[in-house]
């Protein structure tokens, strides 16, 4: 596995061959790895010299605060060694000052009705943050084909809507959500939770897995619904910032006769905040 600094190192080492491209901020885990071996599966398929390159970039564009920033785990050496038992070509490490040379940034300004709901109303910039940093990654780095995970999934419908905006000739492959055996979501944020914290933070998934049974089970009182698990959190010692049960093609409100659903939640525990998500369909 190579590790390429610059564009300059990057364009040697890819020279011709087409890329896929998995956006990380480092303090890589399990669910990571599976965003290569999707990448890697895909490589298979087409049988052609396709270069996977993971990006390490820890964007402070998309963070809500300098102390948000300064807390991301950092762990670059395990995140190397992880990265070369995989299945990856090369690591993108660029820099800040090469990410953002100017001292006004340009910024993206992603449409409203998906950025400003949800994740956005909580964490204002963070989705012009987010896709600002990822535009510019995919002109550097010129994919074929990007990794995204499921479990940003209001991410990964703003960058879908970006590439479909900007005519950008580039393919999303979304991965499931990868969880521990209580269910918790894996993320580089549950470093910062302590072990006995860990134990107790699958309670979102909990609760988001309680109000899929009961859609399933034809209760259609989507309001109810999440005014319950918002009470049950507080109860449990959370700060919830919303759970909704929203269509998972515009994440607008769920509507009666829908039938595909995308359940969300965010909530602060132990200081740490925690997303999440179940999307499914009715059978
Ligand atoms: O999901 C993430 O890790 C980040 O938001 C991303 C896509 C790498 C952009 O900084």
């Amino acid at each position: 596995m190579r590790i390429l600094q610059n564009t300059h190192d990057l364009a040697n080492f890819c020279h011709k061959s087409p890329r896929i491209l998995i956006p990380t901020m480092g303090a890589l885990h399990e669910g990571h790895l599976a965003l290569v071996e999707r990448a890697r599966h895909i490589v298979n398929l087409k049988k052609q010299d396709i270069k996977i390159i993971v990006s390490i970039f820890i964007n402070p564009l998309q963070m809500e605060s300098e102390q948000d920033f300064k807390k991301y785990p950092r762990q670059l050496q395990d995140d190397y060694n992880k990265l070369s038992q995989s299945s990856v070509d090369a690591v993108f490490i660029p820099l800040t000052k090469d990410i953002y040379p100017e001292k006004q940034t340009f910024l993206l300004s992603p449409p409203a009705s998906l950025s400003s709901i949800l994740e956005g109303e909580f964490r204002p910039n963070f989705f012009e943050g987010v896709s600002t940093v990822v535009l510019k990654l995919f002109n550097i780095v010129m994919p074929k084909f990007a990794v995204f995970g499921k479990k940003d999934y209001q991410q990964m419908l703003v960058i879908k809507e970006m590439i479909r905006q900007f005519n950008l000739d580039i393919k999303i492959l979304s991965v499931d959500t990868l969880r521990d055996k209580r269910g918790l979501a894996l993320s580089s944020r549950n470093l910062l939770l302590s072990a006995d914290d860990l134990i107790n933070a699958s309670f979102l998934f909990e609760c988001l897995d309680q109000i899929k049974n009961l859609l399933l089970k034809g209760n259609d009182d989507f309001d109810k619904l999440a005014r319950d698990a918002v009470a049950k959190l507080i109860n449990n010692g959370w700060q919830p910032d919303y759970i909704t049960i929203r269509n998972p093609i515009n994440l607008a409100p769920a509507m009666v006769n829908d039938n595909y659903f995308v359940v969300l939640g965010a909530a602060h525990f132990k200081g740490v905040r925690l997303i999440d998500n179940i999307l499914f369909k009715l059978p």
